[in-house]
């Protein structure tokens, strides 16, 4: 179709996700299933098309998991990068490649990159304070250093970044910084580092934005996004960190340095793609190339901004992206997900639980996708998609109609006989103005990123069909009407074949399944892409099988279950032992006001009417105290008489059931229980200092 490619090359990008843990529905919602539709349907259309994907093992993500796991950030990128690679092969991303930034190509790529900008003079060097941490020998960037946002007053905010209010920070913001390695507050101490003056390069880089806008608008919240960084005004940013796993900073002087995770992962893209082709110069230098990023909204500021600008500084031909059109965020039955509080839904697991469930996953995420707000996973709604939708429209239309054909006339596609195409002519007619319709609205709306319409009007084809059906009862007709019942038949076959050539961005599990039931063959599937809607009357049909089955409700419950023990599990961690919180600061004078003496109970009985209450008489030495104690649920007076204790002498007295108190002894409170403060060996009298 070359009246319909709209550039010569396509290439793809999703966000190269951290090597440092499982995959979640989130992440495919987010960056990976919305560009997996994407290059799939570009492919299928005949255009040429690299996607490309792998690990981002760089940065704090990795040595902290390292840290937390107690091994080395090599093991941790060894291990992740494998059980991801094998997740999304799993779920059926269809990249041309999964790279990874620990590979020798990336570092010489990136390392390349950063000296060529170098060599142009773009950097800034500064020597300046940054925090340390002495303990660790580190200086605390990005995830290392913790406090208060000065924005929003969010007392867990990073180095980087306010999660809670989304504002960018440098670690000098936070108010309050403690080092994330040991909890100390962290020291000052001088060090040198090359900053992107992204100050200077605002201008370039909005004008191309705003330009871009003219040649394919931008998603609403992403340009929101990046115009409010220019409001603000960019801020130089560091390039480089004081971290021993990285790139290594190619310059002299800079030993001990790494390139900053957000300079060296976008590279990745570029690595990855040498890796998959030498002809990689001719999709990342060239005018005809349309580069598309997928990722999710926390990574907006480093595609639309700080990787374009990198790009537009280092100039030889390199290709500025086309659009980024960003996805929000998915939550899980309508709380934020979160893997440390295992409140996921990880792909493996699902895959365990839901085994051969693939297309149902994909359905249900592309449905629910965040394109343009933030959307919600639920186990109920997964049911209800799969049961009334996968199963009730899509299988039950395909099944019923092989059921009929190979019942009815042997398993083959029957010709529609001309006195019936007559007969039926105003509602076939319809359907096939329909099928002719569909492509060109799959088409306008795939390129617009609106995928989860997109997918809707496919199965808004499964839901014509399936209303045909019903409406013309064929198995009521072919006693008395072959002929008609054979034009039905037909027509439905026409409707699956369609099906069965555009399900495959969306359902790619289930759409060789379709392809494979009516033995369409390349050379159709093609003539169906250019236009003809008639599969080939008298070919043999397959008897097919259900497509999906229905989810009850039980493995609903049981996944519903699962999500209710981890938040069970997660706030009793939470609750642990509790503490008050500490009080007002008061001054020395404060503390010096009161006089604390030793002393021992000499005499002990309860009093009358009052459970909670002992009468005492404590000798001070130089004079005897009553005083009434709230101990009584806790000692006896036999255990208490002769007990060496701290007495709060100067408190003013009070009356207490009729009896006045002289001093209030000290006790220490802890799981409910009262126990004695100890002066050890302290003369009676002596005081406290
Ligand atoms: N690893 C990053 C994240 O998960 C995404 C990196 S995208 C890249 O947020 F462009 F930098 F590679
Ligand atoms: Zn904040």
């Amino acid at each position: 179709m070359t009246e319909n490619k709209r550039s010569k090359r396509y290439l793809i990008t999703s966000a190269l996700p951290y090597a440092n843990g499982p995959l979640h529905v989130g992440h495919l919602a987010g960056a990976y299933i919305p560009a997996d539709i994407y290059a799939r349907y570009l492919r299928l259309t005949g255009e040429d098309v690299l996607y490309i994907c792998g690990s981002d093992e760089h940065g704090a993500a990795i040595t902290m998991r390292a840290k937390q796991e107690d091994t080395t950030p090599q093991a941790i990128v060894d291990k992740y990068h494998e059980t991801n690679k094998a997740d999304f092969d799993k779920i059926g991303m269809s990249f041309d490649i999964y790279h990874r930034t620990s590979s020798d190509l990336h570092r010489e790529t990136s390392s390349a990159f950063f000296k060529a900008l170098y060599d142009k003079g773009v950097f800034t060097e500064q020597v300046s304070e940054q925090y340390y941490d002495a303990e660790y020998d580190q200086f605390l960037a990005d995830r290392y250093i913790k406090g208060t946002c000065p924005k929003c007053g969010n007392e867990e905010a990073y180095g980087d970044q306010c999660e809670r209010c989304g504002s960018a920070l440098s670690p000098t913001d936070l108010i309050n910084p403690v080092s994330t390695l040991s909890g100390n507050k962290p020291e000052l101490k001088t060090t040198k580092h090359w900053f992107l003056p992204m100050d200077r390069y605002q201008e370039q880089v909005k004008n191309w934005i705003e330009a871009a806008q003219g040649t394919e608008k931008w998603k609403k919240h992403v340009l929101g996004q990046c115009r409010s960084w220019f409001q603000d005004g960019l801020q130089p940013r560091s390039m480089t960190r004081d971290l021993n796993w990285g790139v290594p900073v190619p310059l002299e002087g800079a030993e001990g340095k790494v390139l900053y995770v957000w300079l060296d992962a976008p590279i990745g893209y570029i690595s990855a793609t040498k890796a998959l082709t030498d002809d990689w110069a001719s999709y990342w230098q060239s005018e005809d190339t349309k580069l598309v990023h997928f990722i999710g909204k926390d990574n907006i500021v480093f595609h639309c901004i700080i990787f374009p600008m990198l790009l537009q500084l280092r100039g030889e031909g390199y290709v500025l992206p086309t659009n980024v059109p960003a996805n929000q965020f998915m939550n899980l039955e309508g709380d934020k997900m979160s893997t440390s509080r295992n409140h996921v839904v990880g792909v493996s697991s699902f895959l365990e639980d839901f085994p051969g469930q693939e297309d149902v996953l994909r359905y249900v995420l592309s449905m629910n996708m965040p394109e343009n707000k933030d959307s919600d996973f639920s186990w109920s709604d997964l049911q209800a998609r799969n049961n009334n939708e996968l199963v009730a429209i899509l299988g039950n239309f395909v099944n019923r109609v092989l059921v009929l054909t190979n019942k009815y006339f042997g398993g083959e596609i029957p010709e529609i006989p001309a006195a019936v195409e007559t007969a039926l002519e105003a509602q076939t007619a319809a359907i096939y103005d329909s099928l002719k319709a569909f492509p060109k609205t799959l088409d306008t709306l795939v390129h617009k990123y609106e995928f989860r319409n997109a997918l809707s009007e496919l199965m808004n084809v499964a839901r014509m069909g399936n209303k045909f059906l019903t409406d013309t009862e064929p198995w009521k007709l072919f006693k008395t009407d072959a002929d008609t019942t054979a034009g039905i038949l037909r027509t439905c076959l026409d409707i699956i074949a369609v099906i069965a050539v555009y399900a495959e961005p969306f359902l790619p599990f289930t759409a060789p399944k379709l392809r494979g039931y009516l033995n369409l063959n390349e050379a159709e599937v093609k003539a169906i892409i250019e236009g003809a809607f008639r599969t080939a009357a008298g070919r043999k049909i397959e008897k097919g099988a259900h497509l999906f089955g229905r989810i009850d409700d039980a493995a609903i419950q049981l996944q519903q279950d699962k999500l209710a023990a981890a938040k069970a599990a997660n706030e009793a961690k939470a609750e642990g032992p509790s503490y008050e919180p500490v009080k007002d600061t008061i001054q020395y004078d404060d503390f010096m006001k009161m006089d604390i003496r030793t002393g021992t109970i000499t005499t002990a009985e309860k009093m009358k009417k009052a459970k909670k209450l002992l009468q005492l008489t404590v000798d001070l030495g130089f004079e005897q105290r009553t005083v009434v104690s709230g101990i009584a649920e806790h000692y006896t007076p036999e255990e208490v008489i002769g007990q060496k204790v701290l007495l709060l002498a100067n408190l003013a007295p009070r009356k207490l059931r009729g009896v006045e108190s002289q001093g209030m002894i000290l006790m220490a409170e802890s799981g409910g229980k009262l126990h004695f403060v100890s002066p050890g060996d302290a003369e009676n009298g002596s005081g406290v200092s």
